[in-house]
């Protein structure tokens, strides 16, 4: 396995662009399934979830053509619609698999899905998904750890669909149902639809392909359901949680950074926290699309402490709260941190304790006083944005820093050390030997 050896204290300066969402990319790339016309993706990411999920459609007859145009490009086909069953192998390594289920369900009438498991970061419950899919005229039975659905029929029939749970709407709950919905008949309403950008993302793509959809993006979306849907081409939005690790990268080494491809317009929440924390985030330039802008990153000299809490898009992404909790270990005085999305998403504390940082947590709230300094120290990867916010804490501590498990980070950062190597930070990826070497006893 390898690990990432990093030398903290180094300013960070130059530009970087922003790859294309992973959590954006999964769900597209699985509504390929709904139609037996090539679509083609720009701007996918080279990342280990996105070669599972290749791998996955793979197995349902789905051809895979790369070209690279100025940037890669993916075109892929359904050539062979008569596999339905999503294995165990490849679901255990990425919960996301789920997103084939709607598609399935919809272009093949049926379909078995592996039961994803839980992860690092708590229960991870898609009941809410098969409610939905209940909803439109599934039959849903879970037979040898496999959900297994058929549309009675061969067709799901629209309805109204309620996607709200304990922790407010659901993601790819919402991208399931919505993808389900655009081949089923009649109209169907979601009601309390999770509105990231990811989900406007998605339904853009589907609109392309010949869907009839209203309201993506609000918590209403309307589909009204069509025979068939057809090729399309389509660019995948810039990663906004990418881009709040690199501006929490340069938060706290108090560096000046130029970030391209910024899907700023999906990132008020964000840009709120850093603008109070002391990180400004100004666009360059005009550009025509909000979502693929260029911005300059810079900081005060002393960052201040802020309270944040998780929720539901436009609401700060839990999936920053690491790396903002980061930036908050040498911000001046306590900051709170609530998470409401995964309330166990704290792995990373008792990791960010091990560098000195004085974190205090209370059920799903942490409070972090501020350190003078955090000192560099072996840590371990749990998951992939706990990862990120150890890189973070790393590239402005003291001394050296060997994060083990980096294969976390790979499943959502691409070559994440090379781009932040080319702003300045010293960071190698290297293998576990020669880490021990470097620093005896670093590795678990
Ligand atoms: C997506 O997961 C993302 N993954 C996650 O990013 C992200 O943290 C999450 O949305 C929240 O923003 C992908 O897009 C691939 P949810 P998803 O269903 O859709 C509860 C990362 O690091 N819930 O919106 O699976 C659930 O337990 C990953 O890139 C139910 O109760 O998350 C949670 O408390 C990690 N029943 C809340 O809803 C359900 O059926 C939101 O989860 C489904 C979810």
């Amino acid at each position: 396995m390898d690990v990432f050896v990093i030398e903290g204290g180094r300013k960070l300066s130059g530009r970087v662009r922003i790859n294309g969402s992973k959590n954006a990319a999964l769900p597209l790339m699985a509504a390929a399934l709904l139609t037996d016309q090539p679509v083609t993706f720009r701007d996918i990411p080279d990342l280990s979830d996105i070669r599972n999920m290749r791998r996955l459609l793979a197995e349902l007859g789905v051809q895979a053509t790369d070209a690279d145009e100025p940037l890669p490009c993916v075109t892929l086909r359904a050539v062979d619609e008569t596999e339905v069953h999503a294995r165990y192998d490849i679901v255990r390594t990425m919960r996301a698999s789920i997103c084939v289920l709607g598609p399935l369900l919809a272009r093949r009438g049926s379909a078995r899905v592996s039961m994803p498991g839980g992860c690092a970061i708590g229960q991870r419950p898609v009941d809410l998904h098969l409610r939905g899919l209940e909803a439109l005229g599934a039959r849903i039975t879970l037979e040898g750890g496999d959900i297994v659905a058929t549309a009675p029929g061969g067709r799901l029939i629209g309805d109204t669909v309620f996607m709200g749970g304990p922790f407010g709407s659901t993601v790819l709950g919402t991208a399931n149902v919505l993808s389900a919905a655009v081949l089923a008949s009649g109209t169907t309403v979601i009601e309390c639809a999770a509105c990231e950008p990811e989900i406007v993302d998605l339904a853009s793509l589907l609109s392309k392909m010949g869907a009839r959809i209203e309201g993506a993006g609000s918590p209403r979306i309307t589909v009204r359901g069509v025979e068939s849907l057809g090729g399309a081409e389509h660019s995948v939005l810039p990663d906004r949680i990418e881009a709040g690790t690199f501006m929490c990268a340069a938060g706290i080494t108090n560096s000046e950074i130029t970030l391209d491809n910024c899907p700023l317009d999906a990132m008020m929440s964000v840009t709120d926290r850093l603008d109070a924390i002391g990180v400004h985030i100004d666009p360059l330039g005009s550009s025509d699309d909000p979502l693929r802008r260029s911005c300059r990153v810079s900081c005060a000299e002393t960052l201040k402490s802020v309270q944040i809490t998780t929720q539901p898009h436009p609401g700060f992404p839990t999936d920053l709260q690491a790396q903002f909790m980061a930036l908050m270990c040498l911000a001046n005085g306590n900051a709170v941190i609530t998470e409401k999305i995964f309330p166990e998403r704290f792995l990373h504390v008792a990791e960010l304790a091990r560098m000195g940082a004085n974190i205090t947590r209370m059920g799903a709230t942490a409070v972090v006083t501020g350190v003078k300094e955090l000192a560099g120290a072996p840590v371990m990867a749990s998951d992939l944005r706990a990862s990120a916010g150890l890189v973070i804490a790393a590239l402005a501590a003291h001394g050296t820093t060997v994060i083990n498990r980096v294969y976390h980070i790979d499943r959502g950062y691409e070559h994440l050390e090379t781009r932040l190597g080319a702003l300045g930070a010293s960071i190698a990826r290297a293998t576990e030997e020669e880490a021990a070497h470097l620093m005896p006893g670093a590795v678990a």
